[in-house]
């Protein structure tokens, strides 16, 4: 779940967060409802092409602020979607069994990330 903490004083990209983490629980409510597989692959691609949305814009804003980080933080933005499409792939070729820990890592990456990257934009933003 979102909290004030995870903040990057930015209404449109704390909307987005916050899509992001209503996405996640989604998914983790899929799992736990033992929803068929069909339903679970609709529901991460829905994350994979929100998350691509949300980094875009994140990133285009780094770009508007000048953000000298920008190409690091793309990389990490890059490696998640990665990780994402893997699972993407994993689930659809029945290899992977889908568990709570799938979700708690992308939403452990998620507050990690906003933690320790998004809010560095934001501290560079009010200098
Ligand atoms: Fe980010
Ligand atoms: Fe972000």
């Amino acid at each position: 779940m979102w909290t004030k903490d995870l903040s990057v004083d930015n209404k449109v990209i704390d909307k987005e967060h916050q899509q992001l983490f209503a996405l996640i629980d989604n998914f983790y409510a899929g799992i736990k409802d033992n929803s068929p597989r069909e339903r679970l692959e609709e529901l991460i691609l829905g994350l994979v092409d929100y998350t691509k949305i949300h980094f875009k814009n994140e990133e285009d804003y780094m770009v508007e602020i000048n953000y000298p980080d920008l190409a690091k933080h793309q990389a990490l933005h890059q490696s998640f979607i990665d990780k994402v499409n893997n699972y993407y792939e994993r689930l659809k070729n029945g290899k992977l069994i889908l568990s709570i820990e799938v979700t708690n890592y992308l939403k452990d990456w998620l507050v990690n990330h906003i933690k320790g990257s998004d809010q560095q934009y934001a501290a560079f933003v009010m200098k």
